[in-house]
């Protein structure tokens, strides 16, 4: 039978009689209340139990999120188990390539739809189904913000396809033909050929990209259960995964009433940042995890993330960084063996939504010594220390991130000549020129893809070859921006460069034939101008853009709104209103 909800003073109901919209007559509020949702055919006796509430992301336009009817089952079959009511909702579903301009644009607005429903309806826990990129972090955020006992749920990776007998995933293999298309080595027929092979399930990427990344910190965090990140969508294991959510809500949640701001502290924080540079996560990982953190008061900087990354290797040998797919990650252990080999550097004392700590977890967790080749020791890691590293310098004062682990060693310390563009339109327009003044050893540096300058920090990080060189055989670059790139992508590229050019950043003041200089060994990153003529730029700059910036922000809708709230990458990102010290609604 389900727990009885533990009772707060000022929370003396549960199930159906929480949350009433009353306006005097409480008994009058519930009385309608049951009356309506006898129209769904409830008895009387069903609006007597505990509520666990499901969050339900699918949609038409969401194939990562095409489980979900098969996942709400499960949660259902297992919420029933135990004696209570499941109650599924629906939320915002956001899908990478359906979001425009980006599902980042976006994912702030999904937080704020999933805390809203949360405090809105009556329900004494809940089960949130995400997946793709973005609708983990938006959950966790939502349900950070709400607070009330949630346990996170992801849709489970993609299947891979086969093509010329090799395999193929999403979306590292996407973007590794689409180079050879360009390239002129594949040709038209085989580019449609790879294409109907590259996504062959409903789930999310088949590689270590952000949708991967995120369930993986879910779990690190503890806002998962162990092993749940990474059985594939498909797969009965998922489906059991599904039914041991429900089972965990109706149960430990409403039990112990542990609400997320009880179960995460900055040890968590840290167990999730040590996991994403563990699995080489993707960068969108750091402004998430940033994001997450600011919804409770909780600054997370880049230098907090450099300083683990000097003894976090990268460990898991899973496409971009390495080699595989989540299926192999799965048959590997997933995330409790990863745990387990960095069971010296993570705080086991962190607690979990189990109710324990994730040491605890990990102890009750049995075979996880077995042989594999795709989860390494700390003493033989795939990248000695951490795969993702922060830059500063004149170029960055606020910070930018380079994923090293998927970059070429020769570029990391180098100065060169820039080349710039200065909007991703005017790069679409000149990339491919053959008047385009470019050799291999310059940097490309792209501005006004930032949160603000995209607008929605948009993946478009990963600038292709110039044609002209990759018909060459030019395979890889330097580039800066002050956008994202997707998890999925590899390439020298250095990104969320802070503060953005649409704020008047220095990026915005580089002009092509400046040099820049990188040295990750020294964590630099610099536009080797002088003072004067960086001030003299800034200047020109503000004459000219600074009124484009205040027309932004004088907009209408979510638009406006987001123009005027939304953070740099080195805040996650979030909207200032939401982030920052958390106080209880009364
Ligand atoms: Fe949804 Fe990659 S597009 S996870
Ligand atoms: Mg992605």
């Amino acid at each position: 039978m389900a727990a009885q909800p533990t009772e707060s003073p000022n929370q003396k109901e549960w199930g159906f009689k929480k949350r009433l919209t009353s306006y005097g007559d409480k008994d009058f509020a519930l009385f309608l209340r049951k009356a309506f949702i006898k129209g769904a055919g409830y008895s009387s006796d069903a609006l007597d139990c505990p509520i666990v509430g499901i969050i339900d992301t699918g949609s038409g336009y969401n194939p990562c999120h095409g489980n979900v009817p098969q996942l709400i089952e499960a949660i259902k079959r297992g919420v029933m188990l135990e004696g209570a009511l499941p109650v599924e909702f629906p939320t915002v579903s956001l899908h990478e390539s359906f979001a425009h301009p980006t599902s980042m644009w976006l994912r702030n607005l999904m937080s704020m739809d999933t805390e809203e429903m949360l405090k809105a309806q009556p329900m004494d826990a809940v089960v949130m189904i995400g997946g793709c990129d973005k609708t983990v972090p938006a959950q966790l955020m939502g349900a950070l913000s709400a607070n009330i006992p949630s346990v996170q749920l992801v849709t489970g990776s993609m299947l891979t396809g086969s093509h010329g007998g090799k395999r193929v995933g999403a979306c590292t293999d996407c973007r590794a033909y689409w180079a050879r298309y360009r390239a002129g080595e594949v040709d038209e027929v085989e580019i449609e050929e790879v294409n109907s092979q590259l996504v062959a399930s409903v789930g999310t990427c088949s590689v270590m990209g952000t949708a991967s990344t995120m369930a993986c910190v879910a779990e690190a965090l503890g806002m998962a259960p162990l092993g749940s990140a990474s059985p594939p969508a498909p797969t009965a294991a998922r489906m059991r995964v599904a039914e041991r959510c429900g089972r965990l809500a109706a149960t430990v949640l409403l039990e112990d009433g542990k609400k997320p701001r009880d179960i995460l502290q900055k040890k968590n924080f840290e167990n999730a940042m040590r996991m994403l540079l563990a699995i080489g996560g993707s960068t969108n990982g750091v402004i998430h995890i940033t994001a997450i953190a600011g919804r409770m008061g909780i600054k997370l900087d880049l230098q907090d993330f450099d300083k683990l990354g000097e003894t976090t290797p990268v460990l898991v040998d899973l496409k971009p960084s390495g080699m595989n797919y989540m299926e192999d990650f799965h048959r590997a252990g997933g995330v409790p063996r990863v745990l387990h080999e960095l069971r010296d550097r993570i705080h086991l004392d962190a607690l979990t939504v189990t109710g324990r700590t994730l040491g605890e977890d990990l102890a009750a967790y049995h075979g996880l010594d077995f042989e594999q080749s795709i989860i390494r020791s700390v003493s033989s890691p795939i990248y000695p220390t951490g795969g993702l590293v922060p830059l500063f310098g004149t170029l960055a004062p606020k910070g930018a991130l380079i994923k090293v682990s998927a970059a070429s060693p020769a570029l990391l310390e180098s100065r060169a000549r820039a080349v710039v563009f200065t909007s991703a339109a005017d790069m679409a327009t000149r990339i491919d020129s053959p008047k385009l003044d470019v050799s291999e050893s310059d940097i490309l540096v792209l501005q006004n893809i930032g949160p603000i300058g995209g607008p929605g920090m948009p993946e478009a990080g990963l600038l292709p070859i110039p044609k002209k060189l990759a018909r060459k055989g030019v395979k890889d670059m330097l580039r800066i921006s002050d956008g994202r790139m997707s998890g999925t992508a590899g390439g020298s590229i250095v990104l969320h460069v802070s503060p953005e050019a649409a704020l008047g950043g220095p990026l915005a003041l580089v002009r092509t034939g400046d040099e820049i200089e990188i040295s990750v060994k020294e964590r630099r990153l610099d536009l080797c101008i002088s003072e004067d003529e960086m001030a003299a730029r800034k200047q020109e700059w503000s004459e000219r853009h600074q009124g484009q910036l205040e027309a932004k922000r004088a907009r209408r809708g979510y638009e406006g709104l987001y123009m005027r709230e939304v953070t740099g990458a080195e805040d996650g990102c979030d909207f200032r209103f939401l982030s920052g010290e958390w106080i209880e609604s009364t």
